[in-house]
This record gives C-alpha cells, structure tokens and sequence, in this order.
C-alpha cells in the first residue's frame, strides 16, 4: 500500500468555505432587501435605484439589489480585501454582466469612503458595533446622513433582550443545499457591563466530528436602541423608526416588521431601524 493511500482522509472542516457558510447560516438578502425596497417605496412613494452596502463583506446583499430591476446600481464597501475577492468570485460572479456591471466594490474604511450619493446606505447584522464609543459612532452617521442623496433612507439593524447581557452558546442545524448540513455555532464570549463591550465567536461544526473554531469574531460594543436612535438624530436624520416583529400563530417571530413606538422585554429580539435624510 502506499503512504498514500494510508493518509487520512481530510477532515470536513479542513474543505470548509467559512465565507460559504457564513452566507448560509446568517444572512437572508432576499428577505433582507424585501424589507429595504418595500419600505423605502412606502416612506417615499418611489423605488429607490441606488444601495450603497456598507461593512458589506461578501457583497451578496449588492447581488440581490442589482437583481431587482434592471437600473439598479450598488456599491459595496469593506476593509478586508479577502472578504472582497470572495464576493467578487463567487457572488458577482454567478450574474450575468450587466448585472456585474452595476456593482462596483470599494475596499475602503466605511469611516472615510467616498461614493456617488446614492438612495440607500445598509449597515446590517450589527457591524457598526464595531464602532465601540459615541463619538466614533456618531462620525459615521453624520458621514452617511451626508453621503446619501436627497430624500435617502439609512437602515441598520440592532438586536438585543436580556439574553444579550449572557455569556452564552447557542447552536443550529443549518441544511447545505450542496447536501448534508452543518451545526452553526454562537458564542457570546465576553460581555463587560462598564464599557458595554461584547466579544462574539462564530464556530461551525461538521457531521465529522470536526470543527473550524471562531471562524469568525466580533469585538462590539453591545448599543441599546435608544443609544441609537439619539445617536442617529445628533447626526441629523429628521425621522428615526424602529421596526419591530409580531408573533405567528405558533408564538414564534413572524418576520414581519412594522414601525413601533414601545417594544417587549424578550429573551433576544431583532429590529430594523431606518433613518432619514
Ligand atoms: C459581520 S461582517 C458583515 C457581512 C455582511 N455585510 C452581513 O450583513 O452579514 C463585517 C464586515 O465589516 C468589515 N469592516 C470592519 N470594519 C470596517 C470598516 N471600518 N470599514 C469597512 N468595513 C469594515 C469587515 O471586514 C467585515 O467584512
């Protein structure tokens, strides 16, 4: 036999795409720009053209707003070039050319970026938690409020409930559409209650046995919705919202957001938030 044949064979997690299985267990573009163009088009009457995709990693919420409508442009903005170069491959590169075309990928800090104004800015899944103090935080609103076109709308999203305040693990079988499926994995490592820093991990797991630990880490500072919504309104929206989810019939999140006043004192929630310019 030879040495060959005598190696093990590699181990699932060794194969693993972390950029692949990031995509799969956490983002939702469709319904993620769903939510953006069908409130957008009730806040202004029109549909907005442009997206800009801050701290936009893989660009696959750009794919999905250039796939709306043909006139649809986007631009993608990250610091990481590995991040970047992936979403350019396999992202970008699954439309057609026009569709390509209309998206432009800027590797830059979101802090200091400089894009055609556009109707739209998205700073999803939290990452302007990156942003850890106030005055950091408030320089990039006040930089996207004047970086968006008259009339622009700036969503973010937050999360939050007691359960954030936790030290905690929490699992999911997530289903590969490639075949077999993958245990999804977060952490929430650190949560220090003077400074508000939260210091998150994303594991994945395999059918193996095998694992790819913090494939993914976020140091944040964990931002209350009201810290937000002042924030946003010192940065000189005129109209701040919060959405919030109603329940289904079975007593779980419908994914249904509507503008709210007051929200509940759950476990672990999820809102949108749209600023206006
Ligand atoms: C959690 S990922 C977000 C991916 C995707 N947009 C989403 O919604 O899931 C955070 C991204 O922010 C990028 N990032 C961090 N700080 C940044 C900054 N100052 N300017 C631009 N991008 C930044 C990181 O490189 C990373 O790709």
């Amino acid at each position: 036999m030879s040495s060959l044949e005598h190696r093990a064979r590699p181990a699932m997690a060794d194969l693993a795409d972390r950029y692949r299985l990031y995509q799969l267990a956490v983002q939702n573009p469709r319904t993620e720009i769903d939510f953006v163009d069908r409130t957008f088009r009730q806040l202004r009457g029109r549909s907005a053209r442009t997206l800009r995709e801050d701290f936009c990693g893989t660009a696959a919420v750009c794919c999905e707003w250039v796939g709306r409508r043909k006139h649809n442009r986007a631009w993608g903005v990250d610091l990481d070039p590995e991040a970047l170069a992936w979403g350019r491959r396999h992202n970008l590169g699954a439309l057609d050319a026009s569709g390509q075309a209309r998206i432009a990928l800027v590797q830059a800090d979101v802090g200091a970026v400089e894009t055609p104004s556009p109707d739209i800015v998205l700073a999803m899944n939290c990452s302007y938690w990156l942003l850890g103090d106030r005055r950091r935080l408030l320089r990039y609103f006040t930089r996207v409020r004047d970086s968006l076109a008259e009339g622009g709308i700036f969503f973010l999203d937050a999360f939050g409930g007691y359960d954030t305040f936790r030290l905690l693990t929490e699992e999911r079988r997530v289903r590969d559409p490639q075949g077999g499926s993958f245990t999804y994995v977060w952490e929430q490592a650190v949560y220090e209650p003077v400074t508000g820093r939260l210091v998150c991990h994303i594991h994945f797991r395999f059918g193996d046995g095998s694992e790819w630990p913090r494939a993914f880490s976020y140091d944040w500072r964990l931002w209350t919705l009201p810290e937000i919504r002042e924030l946003l309104t010192d940065a000189g929206f005129s109209r701040v919202m919060v959405y919030w989810q109603g329940w289904d019939s079975q007593c779980k999140p419908d994914g249904v957001f509507v503008p709210v006043e007051t929200g509940e004192p759950d476990a672990g929630w999820i809102a949108y938030l749209t600023a206006e310019k």
